[in-house]
Parts: structure tokens; C-alpha cells; sequence
């Protein structure tokens, strides 16, 4: 089965709006793996967002993502990767449709509330990034015939 990282940024923790997105990944039918309140480190933010080096928005995003908590996951399900990224909506939330976390939430891209693996390679290595391998829980919950 499928694993993807998604964290909510500090502007979806300091509006309260953990549990709401919680709720929709919950709802939609994926299986929560690990989760953590956590401040993000100068280093680890290098490291999360290394791609997006000498970019005109990174020293924003950086000092943004480490300014206040966090709250980092791991969720897993059938194609939940590219369906979290749907979920999330488009990363300026002006343009992500009403229905999207973005789209329902965010109105600046620098303050876009929630982040989501890109690619089962990013998965992969953000999950890595963020967790230890023994954080992350095996176990049963409902039948998975109700769902696939
Ligand atoms: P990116 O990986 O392109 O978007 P996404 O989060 O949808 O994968 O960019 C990472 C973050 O950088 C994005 O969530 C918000 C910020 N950002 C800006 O502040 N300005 C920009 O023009 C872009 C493209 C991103
Ligand atoms: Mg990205």
C-alpha cells in the first residue's frame, strides 16, 4: 500500500485547522501511519525543501515552515500520493478549486497551509526525513473490504 507525507504548515496549526484536515484525510478512507507536533529546524528545512535552493521564495519559505509548529504525517492508501496532492488543491490556493484543502482554506502561496509529497521518490525520502522507521505504526482498523 501506498505512503505519502503531508504536513500542515504553520499557518494551518496557528488557525487551528489540524483537526479539519485531519478529518478529511480520516474520512476519505486512508490509514494515519505517524503524526507529530514538531518544530522544523533551519537544517531540516534545507534538507525538506533543497529543491527549491536559490529560488526567490525560498529564504521566505524557509524562515516561514520554521517560524512556529508543524504537524507532520504519514498517511497510506490506495494511490495516496497523487490523491493527497488533489486533495490539497493547486499550490497558489487563488487558483486551487473550492472543495480543496488550498481552495477552502489559503488565499497567498506563501502561506498555503499544507504540504504533500509530490512523487513516490519525494514520498519516500520526506517520510525518511521526518520519521523514524519505528514510528510508524502497523495496524489493524476496519475490514479494507468496505473501502477497495
Ligand atoms: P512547490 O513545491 O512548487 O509547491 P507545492 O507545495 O504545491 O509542492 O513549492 C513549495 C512551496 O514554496 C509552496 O507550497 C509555497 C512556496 N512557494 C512560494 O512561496 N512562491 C512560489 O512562487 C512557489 C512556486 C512556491
Ligand atoms: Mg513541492
Amino acid at each position: 500500500m501506498e505512503k505519502t507525507f503531508v504536513m500542515i504548515k504553520p499557518d494551518g496549526v496557528q488557525r487551528n485547522l489540524i483537526g479539519t484536515i485531519v478529518e478529511r484525510f480520516e474520512k476519505k478512507g486512508y490509514q494515519l501511519k505517524a503524526a507529530k507536533l514538531m518544530h522544523i529546524s533551519d537544517e531540516l528545512a534545507g534538507e525538506h525543501y533543497g529543491e527549491h535552493k536559490g529560488k526567490p521564495f525560498y529564504d521566505e519559505l524557509v524562515s516561514f515552515i520554521t517560524s512556529s509548529p508543524v504537524f507532520a504525517m504519514v498517511w497510506e492508501g490506495d494511490n495516496v500520493i497523487a490523491a493527497a496532492r488533489q486533495m490539497m488543491g493547486k499550490t497558489n490556493p487563488q487558483e486551487a478549486s473550492p472543495g480543496t484543502i488550498r481552495g477552502d482554506f489559503g488565499i497567498s502561496v506563501g502561506k498555503n497551509i499544507i504540504h504533500g509529497s509530490d512523487s513516490s521518490e519525494s514520498a519516500e525520502r520526506e517520510i525518511n526525513l521526518f520519521f523514524d522507521e519505528q514510528e510508524l505504526l502497523q495496524y489493524d482498523k476496519i475490514n479494507k473490504n468496505w473501502l477497495y
